[in-house]
């Protein structure tokens, strides 16, 4: 039985052939924390999980931990169980009073004519206690509490991140491009009280309301029958408040003449038991409602310190920049938790990577001397479709350059390769997912060949197959794609899906788990819901998502998401949102409606309502690139949409056996629509 959502074997040969290994560059070794695999000859997946006990040596710990790996209630891991520590105090008093004048982050304005803001391990920690101090004296946050931040990237971010973890709050992170509804379906899942905001933020030249939005949720978490007790407001400018949408009182708190009565407050960090929650991350999945990623303590620090070293092999004070935005988990363990834990100097940019040009990236780089630098495939293709000549002849000190988020295509991974690192970089292709918390395949950058297209080998210590679809490990070089499972349990893994224990385990180990009563961590394979092939050497490449997830410019959306939002429009009857190829996205939005009664005449009319009303419901990111109006959907007798007929005739492939659809005549209807990218009105079904 094949999966068809996974290409065929002649397909994979055509798109993915194998390529050639490509040798570290030889000089990162001489400083390397891993020069060569020997070097974590002690991380050995069948000596699981024993290797993992030295993991915790790169923690600060205020109680030692009594048992590495706690089995006793799969397939919730427990790592480092018994032991106490704090997040905040990790990451920041652990370095002082050695590093207190060293860098932590330099915040660039969008505005080149901006001046940039620096903050020092010494002030960041300062920062933090004071606002844990409003947090705790004016607000009564206490450990366990859920706060919701809905920030841009400023240096308010991490401040207030961190701010909740010394307190032993869990923080609620929201990117800050997701809609008001989005925030508060988030507040509403997560039972926060408070939430953290900001007055403006730029972003590509423009000045952009953020408050406006805040107003917004409330109202919506007030309908949705919870509460905000308040709103605290920070100003991206310190005295001025910039919005136009004005305070309210009693609700709404302007932060700045708070953190002014409580600065000098010293806040003890509150000692935290090791799988008690430290941050929740919602992720999109396969039903509509985004699901909240627990994670903890111990195990989900000691992964992100680890693999900071192994695979993005940063030192103290190294100049380290990733361009994610904090809203993500890749900003939360590779701009936050990560580096500092590090003590690393990190660059923390506001907007938007090209903008004004797309030789902003490199001069910032060149200014600061970044040596690591951390992107996504989506940057990298708009950069290099911009200015294909990259940072030229001045180039920056790059010597790791790393990718996640998408597979990236061979042809952009040589660009970044040889015209960005000038192949005197070693290029890192890191798979993970938000609910891992940290880099799972990878190369080690100094230890190990790089392959174009293949994020690499599991990290030492973890073990991966790829599956077919009655579950047996395909065999490295096979020419057959299969799905992707982590076979041995990750420090990094998150604790659960917040208030849905039976939503994780049927979401991450439904499909392998043979027997739901094992206690034997080899019978709960994670799967993270991704197809992959694995080459001859056991490098795995990524094909996308198996599941009903998009991945657009790297962000994770969940299809019937943006479904339930196009049906909130009264005079949709259908939608089906599929993945379409796209040259600079990986894949974008398409989105398929029937129309029902009251639907307007104009076509352009459809679009925007269609537009506006995915972007007011997710978010921009949300966008449907595509919208074709349709008089049918496919079907099953059942009455069931059938999106992968209309997945494949977007992406130009055979829609495979239409015999069984309730109505296959539709089919070439639908082909042709699709052909002339058809938003042409058809009259209502
Ligand atoms: O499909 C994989 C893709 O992104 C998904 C996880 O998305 P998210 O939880 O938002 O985390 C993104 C940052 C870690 C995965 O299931 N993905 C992530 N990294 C890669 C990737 N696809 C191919 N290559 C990667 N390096």
């Amino acid at each position: 039985m094949t999966n068809p959502v996974l290409p065929t074997p002649p397909e994979l040969d055509a798109l993915w052939p194998e390529e050639r290994l490509i040798p570290p560059p030889p000089h990162l070794a001489r400083r390397a924390h891993v020069p060569s695999r020997s070097t974590l000859a002690a991380f050995r997946a069948e000596d699981f999980p024993h290797p993992f006990a030295a993991l915790a040596d790169l923690l600060v710990w205020t109680r030692p931990w009594r048992t590495l790996f706690d089995d006793s209630h799969p397939p919730f891991w427990r790592w480092f169980e018994g032991g106490e520590l704090n997040a905040s105090a990790n990451v920041l008093d652990r370095h002082l009073p050695a590093a207190h004048g060293r860098v932590a982050y330099h915040w660039i304005p969008e505005e080149e004519s901006e001046e940039p803001r620096s903050l020092t391990y010494g002030e960041l920690l300062e920062r933090v206690e004071t606002l844990a101090a409003v947090l705790r004296d004016d607000f009564g946050v206490h450990p366990g509490d859920r706060v919701t931040i809905h920030l841009p990237m400023s240096l308010d971010l991490p401040v207030a991140m961190l701010a909740c973890a010394r307190l032993g709050a869990i923080h609620s992170v929201v990117f800050s491009g997701f809609s008001a509804r989005a925030c508060a379906e988030r507040i509403l899942d997560s039972g926060s009280r408070l939430l953290i905001t900001a007055d403006v933020y730029r972003r590509g030249g423009a000045i952009l309301d953020h408050k406006a939005k805040a107003d917004e949720t409330d109202a919506l978490v007030t309908e949705g029958g919870g509460r905000l007790d308040a709103v605290l407001v920070f100003t991206r400018d310190a005295e001025r408040y910039a919005s136009p949408t004005p305070l309210r009182s009693g609700r709404d708190h302007h932060l700045n003449p708070l953190l002014a009565r409580r600065r000098g407050t010293r806040v003890p960090p509150v000692p935290r038991a090791s799988n008690d929650g430290l941050f929740l991350m919602y992720s999109s999945g396969t039903t509509g409602k985004p699901k909240g990623c627990l994670h903890g303590h111990g195990g989900y620090l000691a992964w992100v310190a680890a693999t900071c070293r192994w695979v993005l092999d940063l030192h103290p004070g190294d100049v380290y920049w990733c361009m994610a935005d904090i809203g993500w988990i890749t900003g939360h363990s590779y701009i936050v938790y990560g580096p500092l834990l590090s003590g690393v100097t990190s660059l923390l940019y506001e907007g938007v990577p090209h903008y004004p040009d797309p030789g902003r990236p490199w001069r910032l780089a060149r200014r600061y001397g970044v040596r690591v630098f951390h992107t996504s495939p989506t940057a990298l293709r708009a950069l290099r479709r911009l200015a294909p000549e990259g940072p030229g002849l001045e180039r920056p000190p790059f010597e790791i350059l790393v990718t996640v988020g998408e597979p990236i295509e061979p042809e952009v991974w040589r660009w970044y390769h040889e015209t960005v690192g000038a192949r005197r970089a070693a290029v890192v292709d890191t798979w993970w997912q938000t609910e891992t918390g940290g880099h799972i395949l990878a190369t080690l950058p100094a230890a190990d060949p790089m392959r174009p297209g293949s994020a690499g080998p599991p990290l030492p210590g973890l073990e991966v197959a790829v599956l077919d679809e009655e579950g047996r490990p395909l065999p490295p070089g096979s020419k057959h794609a299969g799905t992707l499972v982590l076979t041995t349990p990750c420090p990094g893994l998150m604790l659960g899906l917040w208030g849905d224990e039976e939503r994780y385990v049927r979401t991450y180990y439904g499909r392998f788990n043979r027997n739901p009563h094992s206690h034997d961590w080899r019978d709960w394979p994670y799967c993270p819901n991704d197809g992959a092939r694995i080459d001859t050497d056991g490098y795995v490449r990524i094909l996308g998502r198996i599941d009903d997830v998009i991945n657009s410019s790297g962000h994770r959306l969940g299809s019937k998401e943006i479904e339930s939002a196009a049906l909130a429009v009264p005079w949709v009857a259908e939608a089906a949102v599929v993945a379409v190829p796209d040259t600079l996205r990986g894949q974008a939005v398409g989105l398929f409606v029937a129309l029902g009664p009251g639907a307007p005449e104009d076509p352009a009319h459809v679009r925007r309502t269609l537009e506006e009303t995915v972007s007011a419901r997710i978010g921009p990111i949300a966008h449907p690139h595509h919208l074709w109006v349709v008089p049918d959907m496919p079907k099953t007798r059942s009455g069931k949409i059938m999106r992968r007929v209309l997945a494949a005739l977007v992406a130009g492939r055979d829609p495979g056996d239409i015999a069984t659809l309730a109505n296959p005549e539709v089919v070439s209807v639908l082909a042709e629509i699709v052909a002339g990218e058809g938003t042409a009105r058809q009259p209502p079904g």
